[in-house]
């Protein structure tokens, strides 16, 4: 093994990635383990990447952060990144109904992305970009510790289960990764949802079954 893989490794196993950016500074940001939300938020902001560049803010999280159901989104649109929150455009207009139905809502649960800057257009995040983040969202979901995570969508479902499946195939069936404590439900995206309202019905009984799934 050459030092560069092993020195990746052992950003890896702190819990980090950051490929992108110079050595020594990653070094000495990963030498610490990440303890808390607000530590990695700080270390996820300084990650060198040109997605950034063409956003406005970094979008994090929100909710509570000792969350039983974390929600998992793909990255955000034009509303998120001009408010740095995830899910306050349409689609999170229609997350939050969805919530409601089910008596939740986002001071209940902890609602996150793939991505935490806005590819430009809105197009779908790259595979390298998925690669690049995983680590940081897996970091994530430990820190919130939640016990079930609801993937919104094809793009979000792939990259935490690192599955070539479609979402038809995968929503609404319980799914484990190594390494991740929590039951992982895939669902519809709201925005699929927005554009396809008779699997509304499917979405919500999936959030059903989370919320089941967690008392
Ligand atoms: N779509 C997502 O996947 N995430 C957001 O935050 C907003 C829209």
């Amino acid at each position: 093994m050459d030092d560069l893989q092993r020195v990746l490794e052992w950003f890896s196993d702190a819990g980090v990635s950051d490929v992108t950016a110079d050595e020594s500074r990653v070094r000495r940001e990963t030498k610490k383990e990440v303890s808390s939300l607000a530590e990695l938020r700080e270390i996820v902001s300084k990650v060198d990447i040109p997605l950034k560049n063409c956003a406005l803010n970094m979008v994090f999280g929100v909710g509570n952060e000792n969350a039983d159901i974390l929600f998992l989104g793909e990255a955000p649109g034009a509303e998120e990144d001009k408010q740095g929150i995830p899910f306050v455009g349409q689609s999170g207009r229609l997350l939050d109904k969805m919530l409601a139905a089910v008596g939740l809502d986002r001071t209940k649960v902890y609602i996150t992305n793939i991505l935490p800057w806005r590819p430009p257009g809105n197009r779908t995040p790259t595979n390298q970009e998925i690669e690049l983040f995983r680590p940081y969202v897996l970091k994530h979901i430990a820190l919130v510790d939640p016990k079930a995570i609801i993937c919104l969508g094809g793009t979000a479902t792939k990259a935490l289960l690192q599955t070539s499946e479609g979402i038809m195939r995968l929503r609404g069936k319980w799914a484990r990764i190594d390494g991740v404590s929590a039951r992982i439900l895939p669902t519809f995206h709201p925005a699929y949802l927005l554009r396809s309202p008779s699997q509304k019905r499917e979405a919500w009984l999936d959030f059903l079954t989370a919320t089941e799934g967690t008392r």
